[in-house]
């Protein structure tokens, strides 16, 4: 059994997802993708997880089509005002990582607010990637330093950092088939056991996750080290 503390997942294939199922809209896919984010959520929170990072909208999706963009930060804000109700049944706190500033001002406050109903919980910390790529997060981080005069080291930079608190990365997932880390928590991902799935997000269940929890504790992880002896 290894530690597992936080999960970070990158949730892609809702497009794909939507022309396979025939939709003319490849939204729906990112409607259909919602609804795992709950059932993810729920069983990370009852295997005992501290940390859920979901990518939610990256800081290159910008270059995505107005109309897709606009869907998203709907459905972001529709998402929190559902999922309220989910996060204080099963005591869940909300975080996120990423440049909020260029958001839309109501899903700002709707963020702020869902926030501030689960600042207290102890449990599971979802936290929602947004508007977030870690190289803008790195160089924000870096700028924070310099102005309060602190010197960088691998131990303090992530205080600097979105993730401030929270522990490094120990499985990193991709749904949707491609291999890459597409700007994702570069630096917290330093030592991550990396899975890769072909199954599109919303076809993705909490078997699948499940499974891929069982082969994270078969790992040995040496963190550059030795096998104890
Ligand atoms: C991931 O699904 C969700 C976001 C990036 C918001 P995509 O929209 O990238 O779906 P594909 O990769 O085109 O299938
Ligand atoms: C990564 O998916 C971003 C999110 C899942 C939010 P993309 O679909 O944007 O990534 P690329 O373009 O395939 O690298
Ligand atoms: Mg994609």
């Amino acid at each position: 059994m290894n530690e597992l503390r936080h999960i970070a997942i990158i949730m892609d294939g809702n497009g794909r997802w939507a022309k396979k199922q025939g939709f003319a809209k490849r939204v729906k896919g990112h409607e259909e993708g919602a609804k795992r984010v709950r059932e993810i959520t729920i069983f990370a929170s009852n295997y005992g997880v501290k940390y859920l990072t979901l990518y939610a909208f990256s800081t290159e999706n910008w270059k995505r089509p107005k109309y897709e963009i606009d869907f998203l930060m709907k459905l972001m804000d529709i998402y929190l005002k559902n999922e309220l109700k989910l996060f204080l049944e099963n005591e869940v706190r909300f975080e996120t990582i990423g440049d909020l500033s260029k958001l839309p001002s109501n899903l700002r406050d709707r963020i702020a607010y869902t926030k501030e109903q689960t600042a207290s919980f102890t449990g599971l910390t979802q936290v929602l990637a947004i508007n977030y790529g870690s190289r803008d997060e790195i160089i924000r981080a870096v700028r924070r330093a310099k102005e309060a005069g602190v010197e960088l080291t691998e131990e303090n930079m992530n205080d600097f950092l979105d993730t401030a608190g929270m522990p490094d990365v120990d499985m990193l997932i991709r749904t949707g088939g491609e291999q890459r880390l597409s700007n994702f928590l570069l630096w917290q991902s330093a030592y991550s056991e990396l899975f890769f799935t072909p199954t599109l997000w919303p076809d993705f269940t909490p078997k699948e996750l499940e499974g891929m929890i069982d082969k994270f504790n078969k790992i040995e992880r040496r963190f550059g080290g030795v096998k104890d002896e």
